[in-house]
């Protein structure tokens, strides 16, 4: 006898979703030099179109994206978002500012009693719907996404009462009392979001949250374990990257079905070459033979040479890694070219255009 299958969540109604994606990410330079995070290309699409796929899953429609670095390359690319199924409109800050006040910034464009707001390089599996009823069952001024960690000390983290009512927004520390973080997901009642001071950058973690909480509001907190990643460093967008490749990360926007690798149109993979670990091989891009790609995303036009070894590495457009160099946890920039034989290893960062010559330089950041 086989289960009934699950029937599909039921869509989200009566919610709206505000992107931010403003951040200048300059943990991820070079890559952000020439394209904003949530624009990088992240097995196979910009990274923002994974969340989005997320979005539009739940039902929901209309999204207003929260722009300032490089704001116009968004609308360049999913202008009003019809192809996709969605309405997407934009926001420009003139000058950043900062999370809360990127979402006070959109507050005339909001219609919907309930607003999910997104940090914009969030790889997440947490239930939409679910997120939202919870809001609505607690009669919230906010709902934050609250995920468990193995290790929570790298992030404040957010205790909650039996009710799940955030308690505190406690600072990193050695020895946190509780596993869950805030994921970078909230839902917000659309009139919280009007009395956030408007003009100048406010900081939803460090002034508008501790200051509801001291107000007396009702701040809910959602737990669960699913899938996260903040891919705001190169370790993490790589791992996010090959995550989403090998289909552990969820993602309605990937281009072709999981496996190993993804190779874009126009990719060449020589025969006596190995790409695995989720590594995303760009359009036009070229691995030669003998060389080895383990969990690594090269963009469009790279090359790696013959015997080279890539491993937890991003090769920018047009980057060149030259015969038997190894490159483990090494960011490069555009165009930039790897001489033969070079080792560069983890946290190593070559910025665009750079060429360093054949003989075998050695770098490690750490
Ligand atoms: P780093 O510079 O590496 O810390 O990255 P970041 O600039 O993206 O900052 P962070 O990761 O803390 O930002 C979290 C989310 O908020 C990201 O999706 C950013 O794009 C977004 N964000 C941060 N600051 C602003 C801002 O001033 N305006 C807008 N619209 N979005 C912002």
């Amino acid at each position: 006898m086989t289960a009934d299958p699950q029937p599909p969540p039921a869509p989200v109604r009566g919610a709206e979703a505000v992107v931010l994606v403003g951040g200048r990410g300059v943990r991820l330079r070079p890559l952000t030099l020439s394209a904003p995070k949530p624009m990088l290309p992240t097995a196979g699409v910009p990274f923002l179109s994974h969340l989005l796929s997320r979005i539009r899953a739940a039902g929901i429609e209309h999204v207003v994206l929260g722009t300032s670095y490089k704001s116009e390359v968004f609308a360049e690319h999913f202008g009003d978002g019809a192809d996709l199924g969605l309405e997407i409109e934009y926001v420009v800050e003139d000058e950043p500012l900062d999370t809360a006040g990127a979402i006070r910034n959109v507050a005339d464009r909001l219609r919907e009693p309930d607003v999910l707001v997104f940090n914009g390089d969030i790889l997440c599996g947490v239930d939409l719907p679910e997120l939202v009823r919870t809001h609505r069952d607690a009669a919230a001024d906010v709902t934050l996404h609250l995920v468990r960690v193995a290790d929570p000390r790298s992030f404040g983290c957010v205790p909650t009462d039996a009710d799940g009512r955030v308690t505190a927004f406690l600072e990193k520390t050695d020895d946190p009392p509780v596993d869950q973080i805030n994921a970078g997901c909230y839902v917000f009642r659309r009139e919280v979001i009007e009395d956030i001071p408007a003009g100048r950058p406010v900081s939803v973690e460090r002034e508008t949250f501790p200051g509801l909480l001291a107000s007396g509001a009702r701040l809910q907190g959602y737990v669960d374990e699913s899938y996260w990643l903040d891919l705001g460093t190169p370790a993490a967008f790589v791992r996010g990257s090959a995550d989403l490749v090998r289909g552990i990360a969820p993602s309605d926007a990937l281009p072709g079905a999981p496996g190993e690798s993804l190779l874009l149109p126009g990719a060449r993979v020589d025969a006596d070459a190995v790409v695995d670990g989720g590594s995303t091989v760009g359009a036009g891009s070229v691995v030669e033979a003998g060389a080895a790609v383990h969990g690594s995303t090269l963009f469009d036009a790279a090359r790696v040479a013959g015997e080279a070894v890539v491993e937890r590495s991003v090769l920018g457009a047009g980057a060149e890694v030259g015969a038997g160099a190894v490159l483990r946890g090494a960011v490069i920039g555009d165009g930039a070219r790897i001489g033969a034989g070079c080792e560069l290893l983890d946290g190593a960062r070559v910025w665009p255009g750079v060429e360093l010559p054949p003989g075998g330089v050695r770098f490690s950041a750490d």
